[in-house]
Order: structure tokens, then C-alpha cells, then sequence
């Protein structure tokens, strides 16, 4: 018998990650089966569908909108970068016991170094978005090296407290990042230049853009979206028309994350290159 895996969100029908972890499979020689499983809207379909899933033997699991959070909620164990951004992405059912992890920062952070190859150590990075995207990116970023990090958001508040929640984790012994927090129209975004510039909001989603100055994205060597598959978004396009050297989508970022799981579940980490190169779409 296969071991099984799946993805549960809600809605699910659009998830690429079946397509991902078959392709991972196949290319691994790895014996199991992945499928789509949706939560539903009702409190407690979450639940409900994981016991089950359990329950008919499942391995392990990928955990979408809206269930990160409650993902997190139920598990026994969970790692720092989970904990941080009070979210999981990934399940893992051994002993009885229920791991969470939270992969989505590590796929971005291996997307940038590894795929795109720009270095995050000593980099000047500017997030933009307070909200669960840039939460479960911040961590990781902070553990590469990266030398300051502003989160900036339409809401500033947020942004502020955001950087003052992960002050005390990313200025750890080693490596010394130095976070803070902003509004769109903080000095700070049109001053000092940024390498690397990340759109965590969920703006590209409905067409739209934040509202930040030119002068953010212009000396940028990178401006990488999180969303994918939605080619040159308002944000990207801003971004190639300043004068950013190189702007990407975040579909390596989901390929990693993906891979992460799968290496944690399989012990085996599959090729990314192949399956990303199949998935992406022009950024036109
Ligand atoms: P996610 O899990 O995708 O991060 P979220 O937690 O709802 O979703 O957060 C959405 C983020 O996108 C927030 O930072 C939000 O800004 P506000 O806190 O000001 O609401 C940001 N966002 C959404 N639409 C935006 C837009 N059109 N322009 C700028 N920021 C936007």
C-alpha cells in the first residue's frame, strides 16, 4: 500500500500541490499517494477531515488557506519558524503525535539564494505586508544574515508591531539583523536602497498594487512577488519599469516549500529545477 498524503484548504481545487508531489514522486522513485482534501466552511470541518485522514492511515499533510492557523492549534509539537508565524504549513503524523512546520520562509529563502541566486547574507531587505505571509517569512529571512529588514504596510501600525513582536529572534547572537517597522510613506522607503524588495501583501490578488514610492524599488537587484501565476503584476511591472535588475513570481517559492515538506516526510529531497520550470508562467 502507498502511503498516503494530501493538501486541505478551502477552496482546494486550485492547489498545484497534488501536481507538485507527483511529480516529486515520480522523480523520486517514492511509493505514495497525494491528494486534495477540502476543510469546508463550517467550524470543525478541519478538524474533522484531519481525524480522518489520520484515521485511514495519512502520513502527513500540506495545510492551506484558510488553516494554517488551526493547523498550528492542533499540533503536539511545532518548530520556532511555525510558532513565530502562529501558522503551519505542513503536518507530520508519527507516534501518535501531530509535528507542525512552517515551510513557506525557508521555499522563499532557498528560491532567492539557490534558484535566483542573490545572496540574502548582509542584504538590506524591505517586506511589504503585515499580515500572514510576511509573518511566516521574516524568521528565515533574519536567519541567512540578512543585515536589516523594514516591514512596511498600508496599515503602519500593524507593520510596527510586527518588528517589535520579532526584535528580540532575528538579533540573535550570531547574526545581528536589525528589524523596524513603517508606513508606505515613511522616509525610510524612499532613503536608503534596498537589495531586495518582497511583496508579502496580498494586493497582486485583486489586480492592485501598494502604494509605495519609486525610489523603494529602484537600485533593487531583486523585487520578487509571493503571488504566482499572474504574470507582470502591478507591483512587478512598477518595479521593471524603475529599473529593479530582476523581478520574479513567487512559483519557486511554492516549489520549495513544497520540496521542504517532501524531504521531510520522505527523507529525500527531490530536484525543484524540472518542476518549477514546467509550472511557471511568463511574467508578461
Ligand atoms: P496574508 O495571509 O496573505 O498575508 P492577511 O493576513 O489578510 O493575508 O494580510 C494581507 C496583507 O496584505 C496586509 O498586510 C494588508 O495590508 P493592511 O494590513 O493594511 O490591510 C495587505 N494588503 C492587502 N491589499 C492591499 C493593497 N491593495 N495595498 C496594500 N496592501 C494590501
Amino acid at each position: 500500500m502507498p502511503d498516503r498524503y494530501a493538501v486541505i484548504g478551502h477552496p482546494i481545487a486550485h492547489s498545484q500541490s497534488p501536481r507538485i508531489h507527483g511529480l516529486f514522486a515520480q522523480a523520486t522513485g517514492q511509493d505514495l499517494t497525494y491528494e486534495a482534501i477540502d476543510g469546508g466552511g463550517q467550524p470543525g470541518g478541519f478538524a474533522r477531515a484531519l481525524e480522518n485522514f489520520r484515521a485511514a492511515g495519512g502520513r502527513g499533510m500540506n495545510v492551506t488557506l484558510p488553516f494554517k492557523l488551526e493547523a498550528l492549534a492542533c499540533a503536539d509539537d511545532a518548530n520556532d519558524t511555525a510558532r513565530l508565524a502562529g501558522a503551519a504549513n505542513a503536518l507530520r503524523f508519527e507516534a501518535g503525535r501531530i509535528q507542525a512546520c512552517n515551510f513557506d520562509g525557508a521555499g522563499l529563502v532557498r528560491d532567492i539564494m539557490v534558484n535566483l541566486s542573490m545572496p540574502l547574507a548582509g542584504a538590506d531587505v524591505l517586506i511589504l505586508g503585515a499580515g500572514g505571509a510576511a509573518r511566516g517569512v521574516i524568521l528565515p529571512i533574519a536567519q541567512v544574515g540578512a543585515r536589516r529588514m523594514l516591514i512596511a504596510n498600508r496599515t503602519a501600525d500593524k507593520a510596527w508591531q510586527l518588528a517589535t513582536e520579532f526584535a528580540p529572534h532575528v538579533a540573535t547572537a550570531d547574526n545581528c539583523c536589525a528589524i523596524a517597522g513603517a508606513g508606505f510613506d515613511a522616509v525610510e522607503l524612499a532613503g536608503a536602497p534596498f537589495s531586495i524588495v518582497i511583496n508579502a501583501t496580498s494586493a497582486s490578488l485583486s489586480g492592485a498594487a501598494p502604494a509605495i514610492p519609486d525610489r523603494a524599488l529602484a537600485g533593487a537587484r531583486l523585487a520578487y512577488d509571493m503571488v504566482y501565476g499572474k504574470g507582470l503584476t502591478p507591483f512587478l511591472r512598477q518595479a521593471q519599469n524603475v529599473g529593479a535588475q530582476r523581478i520574479a513570481d513567487g512559483i519557486g517559492m511554492l516549489v520549495e516549500q513544497a520540496a521542504e515538506a517532501f524531504a521531510w516526510w520522505r527523507g529525500i529531497r527531490p530536484d525543484t529545477g524540472p518542476v518549477i520550470e514546467q509550472l511557471a508562467k511568463p511574467l508578461v
